[in-house]
């Protein structure tokens, strides 16, 4: 009853029929200054096609408050033309009725045969594509300034006891060795990559894809709280509540040595001029060399009441997945092209690092997994338990044994 009424409300009102050409309204929450420049180039292919582009952005890193406006939007009957939607939520609006069919765009386009499984079967709905893939993010990163481990001898960590020593060594040093912001998507991105270094990718999958009770019970699972309660000692007391891209700010400044963060964080080192090898490394988290965390960003489209504005959708779908928008988007988001077929020749070592381990992992089936703290592993309601239990943790001086336990407990409520 509340689905068909919330579609009755969406799709409520006249159609307009006017000659004129159409406008898109996306709603994201790419503001930050590597995020804004990327979703400019959009906005620029969308108004030389010959439509206009509502910007409607929502501030604040891993779309939580994005997701809250779309939601009040679309239940007042007014949703956007596009959101940035991801993974399973794509399901969930899909499954409420709000979705455009976007079969005749993939179809002249050959999105099947261009996009990799893993990342179509994500854009579709009861087989239908109703998203239009921009890219892939690998997550499970470690961005470092390179004259500050220089300065102070350090090694690029790969193991998390080599993580700690260096750490103990730059804090000794009177320098922050992790720059932090405490907000729950950026404590369940650093879990979630502390996960793969202590459990490996198939434990990853036991835990956020399976929700495997035993694997959530397990002492593996206490080892990896252990090891992300270690964060604690080595970030500033600037952390509660800040913006990803200042924790990125304080690395590009050299006043931190490292982040755990998406390469977004690239976005923000490219916008700042900085070049990977010379400024800073782009690292495999520690412990989680070969293995490939994914989070597929996304423009879902909504059912459109105007023919022009429909026009204006589906075009700009088509243009997400040009070889020409993937290029330019990618190399200033820091993620890679979801075009298996893209050139990657202009993009630098790290991006080139990254399709390298994203086909790699494809092909052999062994390290990919996908995202649980940017929606990729499961559905909003499990994530948000999660989330709840890893920044409860991360806040307090809950021992890892009650965290094992109240983090199982969750999950299992949420199911
Ligand atoms: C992620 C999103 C990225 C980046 C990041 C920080 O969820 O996939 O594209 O925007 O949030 O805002």
């Amino acid at each position: 009853m509340f689905k068909k009424t919330l579609l009755a409300m969406a799709l409520g009102g006249t159609i307009a029929a006017t000659a004129q050409a159409g406008e898109v309204e996306v709603l994201h929450w790419w503001t930050s200054g590597g995020e804004a420049k990327s979703i400019a180039v959009l906005k620029e292919m969308v108004n030389d096609a010959g439509h206009s582009w509502k910007d409607f952005a929502v501030a604040g890193g891993g779309g939580e408050n994005a997701y809250t406006v779309l939601r009040s939007r679309a239940v007042s009957g007014n949703a956007p033309a596009s959101a940035q939607i991801k993974g399973l939520e794509i399901q969930e609006w899909g499954d409420l009725g709000f979705l455009a069919d976007l079969s005749d765009v993939a179809e002249d386009n050959n999105w099947d045969s261009i996009l990799p499984a893993v990342v179509s079967d994500v854009m579709k709905h009861d087989g239908k594509f109703v998203a239009a893939p921009v890219n892939v993010h690998r997550v499970n990163w470690m961005w470092a300034n390179k004259a500050v481990l220089e300065e102070h001898g350090v090694k690029a960590p790969t193991s998390l006891d080599e993580l700690w020593a260096a750490s103990d060594k730059l804090k000794a040093a009177g320098i922050t060795p992790i720059a932090h912001g405490g907000q729950p998507w950026q404590d369940a991105t650093t879990f979630e990559s502390i996960v793969l270094a202590v459990g490996g990718a198939d434990f990853f999958s036991q835990v956020f894809v399976d929700h495997d009770q035993a694997a959530l019970e397990s002492d593996t699972m206490k080892t990896a709280f252990e090891e992300f309660g270690k964060v604690k000692q080595y970030i500033d007391k600037g952390a509660p509540g800040r913006d990803w891209n200042v924790a990125t700010g304080m690395v590009i400044k050299g006043e931190a040595a490292f982040q755990f963060m998406g390469d977004w964080a690239k976005g923000e080192f490219s916008a700042a001029g900085k070049q990977p090898g010379a400024d800073y490394y782009c690292l495999p988290f520690p412990g989680t060399e070969g293995e490939f965390t994914f989070n597929i960003d996304s423009l879902a489209m909504f059912k459109q009441r105007s023919s022009e504005n429909e026009e204006a959708q589906m075009k700009m779908a088509e243009l997400i997945l040009s070889p020409e928008f993937q290029d330019v988007f990618n190399m200033n988001k820091g993620s890679i092209p979801v075009r298996l077929d893209q050139d990657m020749s202009g993009f630098d070592s790290c991006a080139q690092a990254s399709m390298d381990t994203f086909k790699a992992t494809s092909a052999s089936g062994e390290g990919l997994v996908p995202s649980m703290a940017h929606g990729m592993s499961t559905t909003s309601a499990i994530q948000g338990a999660i989330y709840d239990v890893a920044t409860d943790f991360f806040n307090s001086d809950m021992s890892a044994d009650e965290a094992v336990l109240k983090l199982s407990r969750a999950v299992r409520a949420a199911q």
